[in-house]
C-alpha cells in the first residue's frame, strides 16, 4: 500500500485531512506528530502516528517507511527554512518521493522572501513532483488565535482597518489537498485557493454577531498596540511582528484577490463565512 506522510497532523489543514483519509477510508494516510507521547487519543483509530520532527533529521527515516508522497507544511515558528526544511526535502529527494503537495501562501510566486517561497523554489530545483496549494488567510484563524477575544471581550483586534481578505475554510483546502495527493491532471500545478467573497472585518464582525446572537465588534488597533497585545498574550515577538504584517498586508487592500481554483476543483462554491460561522459556533460561546 501507498503511504502518506501528513505533516501538521495536528493542525489547521493537516488534520482535516487527516479526517478526510479516515472519513472516506482510503488507507495510507500517516500523521506525522512531533511529539508522540502527547496526542496518543486525538487522531482516528485507523490512522497510524509517526513521531516526525522537520528539525530532527534522525526521526525522518522511521516517519518515512513505506512513504512515497508527502502533504507538507511549514510550521509557523519556524523561519530558517534552509536550515530547518530543506533536509527533509533532501531526505525526500533520495527516498524518491513520487509527490509533495505543498501548503503554500496566496501570491508566493512574488513574495520571494518568505519561507513558503524558498519552500517552493527549493522542490523545483530538485526536480521533485509537486503540488502548490497557494491560500489565502484561513477562517479558522478565528476560531484559534482569535477565539478568546471573540469569546471573552466579543471583540476582533487586528490591525486591518479597512482592508479586505478573502478568506479560505481549511476544511476546504484539505480536500483540495486530499484530491492534489491522487489526481494525476494536480501534478505540477500551482493552485490560488480562496474562498468566494472577499470580506473585511467589520463585515466578519457583522456575520459572527449573526451566527453567536450577540453583538462583536470590530476594534481596529494601531500597530503599536496591536504588537504590545499580541506579545503580551503570546510572549512571542516574531510571532507578533508577522501577524502584524499580514494584517497590515490587508490594511493595504493586498489581501482581498478572490480565485475560482477552489470550486473547480471540488466542483463546489467554497465554504461561505456564515457556513463556517455557523459550523464553528460552539467554540465561541
Ligand atoms: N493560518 C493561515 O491563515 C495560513 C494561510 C495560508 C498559509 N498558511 C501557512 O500554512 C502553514 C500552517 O499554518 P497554520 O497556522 O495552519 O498552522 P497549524 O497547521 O495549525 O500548526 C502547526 C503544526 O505544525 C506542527 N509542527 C510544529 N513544529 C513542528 C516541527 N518541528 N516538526 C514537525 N511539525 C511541527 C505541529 O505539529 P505538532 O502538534 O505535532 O507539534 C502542528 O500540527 C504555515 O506555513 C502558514 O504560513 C497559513
Amino acid at each position: 500500500m501507498i503511504g502518506i506522510l501528513i505533516t501538521g497532523a495536528t493542525g489547521n489543514v493537516g488534520g482535516e485531512l487527516i479526517k478526510i483519509f479516515s472519513r472516506e477510508a482510503v488507507g495510507g494516510a500517516v500523521a506525522a506528530v512531533s511529539n508522540f507521547a502527547k496526542d496518543a487519543n486525538r487522531f482516528p483509530a485507523d490512522i497510524e502516528r509517526r513521531e516526525f520532527d522537520f528539525t530532527r533529521p534522525e526521526t525522518f527515516a522511521a516517519a518515512m517507511r513505506g512513504v512515497d508522497k508527502v502533504f507538507l507544511m511549514r510550521p509557523p515558528a519556524i523561519s530558517n527554512v534552509r536550515r530547518d526544511i530543506f533536509p527533509f526535502l533532501a531526505y525526500c529527494r533520495r527516498a524518491n518521493v513520487k509527490k509533495i503537495v505543498l501548503l503554500s501562501l496566496l501570491g508566493a510566486e512574488k513574495l520571494w522572501f518568505t519561507p513558503h517561497r524558498k519552500i517552493e523554489l527549493e522542490i523545483l530545483r530538485l526536480g521533485l513532483p509537486y503540488t502548490f496549494l497557494r491560500s489565502s488567510f484561513f477562517m479558522q484563524n478565528l476560531s484559534t488565535t482569535h477565539r478568546d477575544e471573540i469569546k471573552n471581550e466579543s471583540e476582533i483586534f487586528v490591525p486591518a482597518g479597512k482592508g479586505k481578505t478573502s478568506f479560505v475554510d481549511a476544511r476546504d483546502v484539505a480536500e483540495v489537498a486530499f484530491f492534489s495527493l491522487f489526481g494525476a491532471e494536480h501534478s505540477n500545478k500551482a493552485y490560488q485557493l480562496t474562498g468566494n467573497a472577499d470580506l473585511s472585518y467589520y463585515e466578519v464582525a457583522e456575520i459572527l454577531s449573526r451566527a453567536l446572537g450577540k453583538h462583536i465588534s470590530y476594534r481596529d488597533p494601531s500597530l503599536a498596540s496591536f504588537i504590545w497585545r499580541t506579545w503580551r498574550s503570546h510572549r512571542n515577538l516574531p510571532f507578533a511582528l508577522v501577524t502584524a504584517i499580514i494584517y497590515t498586508t490587508a490594511r493595504l487592500g493586498r489581501a482581498g484577490l478572490v480565485t475560482g481554483d477552489l470550486g473547480k476543483i471540488l466542483r463546489r462554491q467554497p465554504t461561505s463565512f456564515q457556513e463556517f460561522a455557523k459550523d464553528y459556533k460552539e467554540c465561541w460561546l
